[in-house]
């Protein structure tokens, strides 16, 4: 990225929050239920399942947190009711993780064990590092009460994850989006696609169900030929998108067979999510300073 647009992509939180929410409004389903229920209706008619995250964050009230959590048996009750190909993912912190640990697996929990009672799978986010220990935990903890409808993230860009890595039964994969210090992460692009390599091998060395989730080409590529040297079947892993980005490939990729999960994510907190999202558009500096432009010559 030139360093003209790499200075307005480190811009984005000045950049008007009408602008942000009318950008990213591709990576959102809406801010309702109904608007997940729509778009994760469309998806499932084109072959792709769905995983749906109810927007919000770093919640420091317990009233938050709970009310977030409710909005998750609500939408595991919705996509039980419309038969949809769909499950959640959860972030830890949206569920309290900030303000209490036990509060938080509480919460956790009673999601978990709904999704259950529903055959539904609840993917537990991986946010920045200093929430990596106490998300494993999480996960470990639930898993060895019985939980097995849960799994976690890893993220190619820790150096820690490949150790992660080691026997978890089901994961998604990713580079992460949370900018860490060198000191606990892979600063360069090719270092953070090489580990990203590596774990995808240790799982599937380790018979891990794997959810591939890049729209980077090359990691794409490198997962189809490690797929197709182990002969893995269509219902061994899955490759995951999120919502608005690289659509076409997605598509592509279910004409050819492969499982796709698209990350859906709705709701009324979607300030964070979408300045995360602009920020690794390739196009964005180009939209924000073509804005300015506009704004400046109405001027
Ligand atoms: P990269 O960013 O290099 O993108 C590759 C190409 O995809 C770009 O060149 C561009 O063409 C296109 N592209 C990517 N982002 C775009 C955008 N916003 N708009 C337009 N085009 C875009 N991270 C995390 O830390 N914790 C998590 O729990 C998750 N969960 C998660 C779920 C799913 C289903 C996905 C796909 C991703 C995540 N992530 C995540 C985010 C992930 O860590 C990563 O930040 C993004 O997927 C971008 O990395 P890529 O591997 O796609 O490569």
């Amino acid at each position: 990225m030139a360093l003209l647009d790499r200075a307005i992509v480190r811009a984005l939180p000045a950049v008007p929050r009408r602008l942000v929410r009318a950008l990213a409004s591709p990576y959102i389903a809406g801010p309702s239920l109904e608007d997940a229920v729509d778009v994760v209706r469309q998806l499932n008619a084109r072959g792709q399942a769905a995983t749906i995250d109810v927007l919000g964050e770093e919640i420091t009230r317990e009233d938050e947190a709970r009310a977030i959590c409710r909005a998750y048996h609500e939408v595991l009750a919705r996509i039980g009711a419309e038969a949809l190909r769909s499950g959640i993912s959860v972030k830890p912190t949206a569920l309290g993780l900030e303000l209490d640990y036990a509060f938080c697996r509480e919460n956790l929990r009673s999601v978990v064990e709904d999704a259950a009672a529903r055959g539904r799978f609840v993917r537990i986010d991986m946010e920045d590092a200093s929430t990596t220990d106490d998300t494993l935990r999480l996960h470990r903890e639930l898993r060895a009460g019985g939980h097995a409808n849960v799994g976690v993230v890893l993220q190619a860009r820790l150096r820690r994850t490949l150790a992660d890595a080691a026997g978890l039964a089901n994961v998604r994969l990713c580079k992460g989006i949370y900018l860490e210090p060198p000191s606990i992460a892979y600063q360069d692009a090719e270092e953070i696609r090489d580990s990203f390599r590596a774990t995808l091998r240790a799982l599937l060395d380790d018979g891990a169900y794997v959810g591939i989730a890049t729209h980077d080409e090359t990691l794409i590529e490198d997962a189809l030929d490690q797929i197709r040297e182990r002969r893995l079947s269509p219902e061994q892993y899955e490759f995951q998108m999120l919502l608005g980005v690289r659509s076409a490939r997605g598509d592509e990729l279910v004409r050819d067979g492969h499982r796709l999960r698209i990350y859906v994510p709705f709701g009324t907190h979607w300030y964070e999510y979408s300045v995360r999202r602009l920020q690794e558009n390739p196009a964005i500096a180009g939209y924000v300073a073509a804005d300015v432009m506009r704004r400046l010559v109405r001027r």
